[in-house]
């Protein structure tokens, strides 16, 4: 008999389906994202039986061998960390992030790496070998490239899944998932069936042959291309690496991650010799500040379990076309918000009928309530026109009535500030300070955000003060 194909519509953005078109996708919410795909129909079974081929029982626990976590070490340290202390032998890792933000060199400095220790295959649907080997000799110099690197240029997934298979490789890298296709799918490469599917497929194969697989995935800002969001169910670690194009820092976060904590954050800087590791991010981030210029305050914010010092500027000027403008780069636009409200009501700063500019530098996103201090900080040294004292480091949530409200994990952000040399750091009260180790550093608490920028700037408050 021969197979008749139905067709769904599936939301590219969510995966729903349905079984007819639907202009707006019930689940997501998403507008004329549904894309008729052929489906064929299911097979029958038979009632009773396992499904699949499995028909492995039950273990007692104790019986089950091997350790829990043999890891692959991964000499690139900022990597290792996130995915928890080095490569788990068939896992499947998916890596996104926006369009030439580095997935495909970091990735590639990584398969280098583990080609050393065993073989290692890198599937590129974007490239050709030719161009992957020119990057990686440029990277690592025509001798540093090892010999069990394998480069395929290929979108097939079949043939991409025979040469896993016949290569048994420790590693492999699938660059991107939204180029490889199965051709028995009627859908595109890049549909959500097909990205769906073709994840499936490979994480069975990373289970079967013990492969670690890493899946590039890239996602545009509007999230637009099928992937990402349905992989995510799929693999067993997600990372994305983010950075403002503009700037070379580029941070690796994990957000799902079966083997580790998701906490943890990768700094590297994208340069000509590919993606660098950075040690020392606070350093990095404070290595371009001009001390003793008005808009500039030092926030001490965490990334994961790790403490970063970053400088915020803030400017304002009167406004020339009577609508005030509020440019936000890298902070969260409604805290930002609540600050100047805070500052205007609480604090008296005049900032009605002002542009207000605020930008962390380095090109680093900072979403914690606890630079809101900083913020406010650097928006008050503006209008006064007055510097900050250079050795102070801001810490502390702003409340509605002008409270300053504690923060977490104090005690590993006045140890990195007194790391670097700061020397005072304004906090909100809290009953038992802990300075955890910072013995070189005088730690002031104040209440309120009026007390805190007193304390930070004695003579700041001038005339355009109530
Ligand atoms: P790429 O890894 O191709 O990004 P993705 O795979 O996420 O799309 O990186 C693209 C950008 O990185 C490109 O604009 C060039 C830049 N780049 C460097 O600055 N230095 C380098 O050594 C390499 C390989 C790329
Ligand atoms: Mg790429």
């Amino acid at each position: 008999m021969p197979t008749r194909l139905r067709t769904q519509y599936v939301c590219q953005q969510c995966g729903r389906t349905a079984a007819r078109e639907l202009g707006r996708c019930p689940q997501c919410g998403a507008w004329n994202s549904m894309v008729g795909e052929a489906v064929a129909p299911p097979k029958p079974r038979r009632v009773g039986t396992p499904t699949s081929g499995s028909r492995r029982a039950p273990q007692r626990l104790a019986e089950i061998e091997g350790e829990a976590e043999a890891r692959l070490a991964l000499p690139i340290e900022e990597f290792a960390r996130v995915l928890g202390g080095g490569i788990v032998p068939a896992s499947v890792v998916l890596v996104g992030g926006e369009p030439g933000i580095g997935k495909s060199t970091l990735l590639l400095q990584m398969a280098v790496q583990m080609a050393h220790h065993g073989p290692v295959l890198y599937v590129s649907g974007e490239e050709s070998e030719r161009q992957i080997k020119a990057r990686a000799q440029r990277l690592f110099g025509a001798q540093g490239v090892p010999d069990g690197l394998f480069l395929y240029s290929e979108t097939d997934l079949e043939s991409i899944i025979h040469h896993l298979e016949s290569l048994q490789p420790i590693l492999a890298v699938i660059d991107s998932i939204q180029t490889v296709y199965l051709p028995e799918l009627d859908s595109s490469a890049g549909s959500i069936t097909q990205v769906r599917d073709c994840a499936s497929r490979l994480q069975a194969v990373a289970k079967a042959g013990g492969t670690a697989i890493f899946l590039v995935g890239h996602v545009t800002k509007e999230g637009a291309i099928a992937g990402p969001r349905v992989l995510e169910h799929i693999v067993d670690t997600v990372l994305y690496l983010e950075g403002d194009p503009f700037h070379a820092y580029r941070l690796l976060r994990s957000v799902k991650n079966r083997f580790g904590a998701t906490t943890e954050v990768g700094v590297f800087e994208m340069g000509a010799g590919g993606m660098a590791e950075v040690p020392n991010p606070s350093e990095a981030f404070l290595a371009e500040r001009v001390v003793n210029a008005p808009g500039s305050a030092i926030a001490v914010t965490m990334e994961g379990t790790r403490p970063l010092l970053v400088e915020v500027q803030g400017l304002t000027s009167p406004t020339s076309f009577g609508h005030p403008r509020l440019t936000a780069n890298g902070v969260d636009l409604n805290r930002l918000l609540l600050t100047i409200a805070v500052l205007t009501r609480r604090v008296g700063l005049k900032l009605a009928e002002q542009d207000v500019f605020v930008n962390v530098v380095g090109g680093l996103r900072v979403e914690e309530p606890a630079a809101d201090l900083a913020i406010a900080a650097a928006l008050a040294s503006s209008v006064w026109d007055r510097a900050l004292p250079a050795d102070t480091a801001l810490i502390g949530e702003v409340g509605l009535s002008g409270e300053l409200r504690a923060v977490g994990q104090l005690p590993a952000r006045l140890r990195e500030a007194a790391r670097l040399g700061f020397r005072r750091a304004i906090v909100p009260v809290s009953p038992r300070l802990e300075r955890g180790g910072a013995e070189n550093l005088s730690v002031v608490e104040a209440r309120s955000v009026r007390e805190a920028l007193r304390l930070a700037a004695p003579e700041g408050r001038s005339s355009n003060e109530e």
